[in-house]
């Protein structure tokens, strides 16, 4: 397995492109499932999520070919060849339970393995099955698997009020889906706003689809008989975006994010120039200049358009190197503070107090070896390592193969000493 290796205590400086939102692309990729017609999808990160989903469709009869750059996929799927999406896929990626409402609208039937746990938390998928039922669709779990079919006798799902008891991105995306294909009128309460629901909404719009109330908390959906392909270009990502404003923050150095939108990630920037960090925009590309001392602040997760629980990590990496006392409070998962055992290894001074973590700042931070349990808190610790004297081995690299695009390459183009060793 691969691991990182940082020298840190270089302020960063330059330029970083930022990618598509793998958050956004992989249910993008599975709306390929509601069409015969080719979906072709540009700005989409190369990714190891990206792939998974990839074999995932392929497995249902996608046809997928990459532009050279891999950054353009062409998605076909003439016919659904299966419409069982396998253990060894989903346990690899909770996202692969995005096929289920595109499957069980196109073909009438679908079963998909239970994502099962993950480190994050339990992270149970009940409400996308419950929004799928009221859609008329049937539901039966048996064996690790769960089955949602169209009634006999019935072509197609049939509209529905559904509410969402509570915030889902996922949940919101599969029903969104299965909607698109539904006899009638859907509408969908308590959706989530994150940018990646208004992208899909988008790409099925230009696939024939009638939806509207787009970054609202309800969306209205006027099913169609049929969708056709479409080209559609993946949002940026806003929590690398995030991730790299966090990066030129903790290293007090001065870095110019490209290809990306500053709206995207409003809260994140606030509680940025709250701490001192200035930071400038224009309309495709912010710029993050931080001086020596930056002031604690404290940050609560929450469903967009609040502060993002992908970035929690990251900013709690940020506090170690603030002035006084930042308290952390997660909301959205219950289990997201594996990264604060392995901040203390580089000397960070953190108490968890239930969802609340305490971050007492300005400690002087030196390398270590770490390792984390998942994405953002991996990427949390090669921040902290780029701020830390000396030098961090950050282990268990595959997590952030997942997620962030040729990391060590472009933070590497800003000046920081980060390397790959291959095979640890
Ligand atoms: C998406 O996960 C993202 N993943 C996550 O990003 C992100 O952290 C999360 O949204 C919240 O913003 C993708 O988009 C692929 P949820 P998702 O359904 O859709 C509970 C990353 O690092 N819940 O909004 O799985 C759930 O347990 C990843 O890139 C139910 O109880 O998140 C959680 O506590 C990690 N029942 C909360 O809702 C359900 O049926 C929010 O989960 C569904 C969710």
């Amino acid at each position: 397995m691969d691991a990182i290796r940082i020298h840190g205590g270089v302020p960063l400086k330059g330029e970083i492109p930022i990618s598509g939102a793998k958050n956004a692309a992989l249910p993008l990729m599975a709306a390929c499932l509601l069409t015969d017609e080719p979906l072709v999808l540009s700005n989409v990160p190369a990714l190891a999520d990206i792939k998974t989903m990839s074999a995932l469709l392929q497995q249902h009869g996608a046809e997928i070919s990459r532009s050279d750059d891999g950054h353009t996929l062409n998605l076909h799927v003439g016919a659904i060849t299966s419409t069982e999406a396998p253990y060894d896929l989903v346990r690899k990626m909770r996202a692969s339970v995005l096929v289920l409402g595109p499957l069980v609208a196109r073909e009438g039937v679908a079963r998909v393995s239970l994502p099962g746990g993950c480190a994050i938390g339990t992270r149970p998928v009940d409400l996308h099955l419950k929004a799928l039922s009221a859609l008329g669709a049937e539901i039966e779990m048996a064996n690790g698997y769960v089955e949602a079919r169209i009634p006999a006798g019935q072509k197609r799902l049939k509209g529905a009020h559904f509410t969402f008891p509570m915030v889902t991105v996922g949940g919101t995306e599969n029903v969104l889906m299965a909607a698109a294909l539904a006899e009638g009128e859907t509408v969908i309460e308590n959706a989530a706003r994150e940018p990646e629901i208004a992208d899909l909404a988008e790409c099925l719009i230009a696939m024939g689809a009638g939806i509207t109330g787009l970054g609202s908390g309800t969306l209205k959906v006027q099913g169609v008989e049929s969708l056709h392909g479409a080209h559609h270009s993946v949002v940026p990502d806003r929590i690398e975006t995030g991730t790299y404003a966090v990066a030129a923050a903790i290293t007090r150095g001065k870095l110019k994010l490209t290809n990306t939108r500053v709206d995207l990630l409003d809260s994140v920037i606030d509680a940025m120039r709250q701490t001192g960090v200035e930071v400038r925009s224009d309309e495709t590309s912010i710029t993050v200049t931080a001086s020596d001392r930056l002031a604690g602040v404290d940050v609560m997760t929450e469903p967009y358009p609040g502060f993002p629980t992908d970035m929690q990590a990251q900013w709690m990496a940020l506090m170690t190197t603030a002035d006084g006392a930042a308290m952390v409070t997660e909301t959205i998962f219950e289990n997201r503070f594996m990264h604060v055992p392995e901040l203390g290894r580089f000397g960070a001074d953190v108490n968890v107090h239930g969802a609340s973590a305490i971050v007492r700042g300005k400690v002087d931070l030196t390398g270590a070896p770490v390792m984390a349990t998942d994405l953002r808190a991996s990427v949390s610790l090669v921040l902290t390592g780029l701020a830390a004297a000396g030098e961090t081995t950050v282990n268990r690299v595959y997590h952030l193969d997942r997620g962030y695009e040729r990391l060590e390459e472009k933070l590497a183009a800003c000046g920081a000493r980060i390397e790959r060793i291959k095979g640890v």
